[in-house]
């Protein structure tokens, strides 16, 4: 579930997203929506960003810099992409962890042209040097150089041609203020309700041509964590499960069998959100616990636990946060099948 970047030596990212085969991401990058018209939901921000799009097209100006924050494949990177499209410009992706220097940044800034995106996902992760370089690019179009060194140093200014930078963040909390106030536009990208999942499917499964009847469609949104990368995930593996043990056409019991096999549950939790929920009730009594104890119990990247697991546990209302950490709700003790009677006599 967690993402690691791996960076080609062309500083590019390379997304290796665990529990998907490197077939997996060919078919979500071809599952991506190129046009604006094919996102599905999120509709005020849309409409806003639409707006925005439309103005900067008619005073021939680029797009101002953009910032979109929240939890991963809810399609901060298929915005990105969606926008340079619109805006009938090129995209240059990078990501804050691949930019070691800010000398790895002077290629790619000046290679920019007029209106040109450079999208750089992960941008709380940039280093301070890097992310102070890059004031005076996003501010003024200009980037400063040292030459030289000791008495004959001397800072060179380079001017750039106007361009949008898109940042993507799962965490905007961390972004530092001056980094925030360079950006024009915002937006946070919220979990997506189940019909619009189930619209993504729709979409998707026309795109891989696998049948998938209505009420199916309606299931696998239900349980896809309101996010549409797990969409389609979950829809790939229906659709593997449907190929060998069906005859390929998806109802809604072949999604149960399949979502079963999965380790998906009713409520569309997985595995590793069980494990969460099942370590703060079992070994913290229900909590409170603070992320570092419950990270190192579950032997899970602490970041994994706030960026990819917490967001959704916390919407669905299984876990509480409060000043002295995590809780484990009602609602988690029930979907576990675990009574707080049950657990006192445990410990
Ligand atoms: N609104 C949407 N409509 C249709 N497909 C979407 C939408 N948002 C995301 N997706 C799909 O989900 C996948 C993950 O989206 P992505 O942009 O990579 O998420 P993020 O960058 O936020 O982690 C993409 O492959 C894309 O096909
Ligand atoms: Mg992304």
């Amino acid at each position: 579930m967690s993402e690691d970047k791996k960076v080609d030596k062309n500083g590019r990212e390379k997304l290796i997203v665990q529990g998907e085969t490197e077939e997996d991401q060919i078919l979500s990058i071809s599952l991506r929506p190129t046009i604006i018209k094919e996102f599905v939901g999120q509709s005020d921000m849309v409409e806003n960003l639409l707006v925005s799009i439309k103005a900067a097209k008619n005073r021939k100006e680029p797009l101002e810099h953009t910032l979109f924050s929240g939890p991963p494949g809810l399609g901060k990177t298929t915005l990105a992409h969606i926008i340079a499209h619109e805006m009938g410009t090129k995209i240059t992706a990078t990501s804050g962890p691949a930019i070691e220097r800010a000398g790895d940044l002077i290629g790619i800034l000046t290679n920019l042209e007029k209106g040109d995106v450079l999208f750089v996902d992960e941008i709380h992760r940039l280093s301070r040097v890097v992310e102070e370089f890059l004031y005076p690019a996003m501010e003024n179009f200009q980037i400063d150089f040292v030459i030289d060194k000791g008495p004959y140093a001397k800072t060179i200014k380079f001017n750039l041609k106007p361009f949008t930078l898109i940042g993507a963040t799962t965490r905007s909390g961390l972004l530092t203020a001056p980094m925030r106030g360079r950006f024009g536009i915002f937006h946070h990208l919220e979990f997506y309700q189940p019909q619009d999942l189930a619209k993504i499917i729709e979409r998707s499964a026309d795109l891989l041509s696998v049948r998938v009847n209505k009420d199916a469609g309606i299931e696998i949104a239900k349980r896809s964590r309101g996010t549409p990368r797990i969409a389609n995930r979950l829809l790939r593996r229906v659709r593997d499960y449907a190929q060998v043990k069906a005859k390929g056409d998806i109802n809604e019991d072949i999604v149960q069998s399949a979502l079963k096999a999965q380790g998906v549950d009713k409520a569309g939790l997985d595995p590793i959100d069980r494990k969460v929920l099942g370590a703060i009730i079992e070994y913290y009594n229900g909590g409170p616990v603070g992320i570092s104890a419950l990270a190192a119990s579950l032997n899970e990247e602490q970041d994994t636990i706030v960026d990819v697991v917490e967001p959704y546990l916390l919407k669905g209302g299984f876990l509480k946060r409060t000043q002295r950490g995590r809780e484990a709700t009602k609602l988690a003790y029930e979907h576990l099948g675990i009574s707080k009677a049950r657990q006192k006599e445990l410990f």
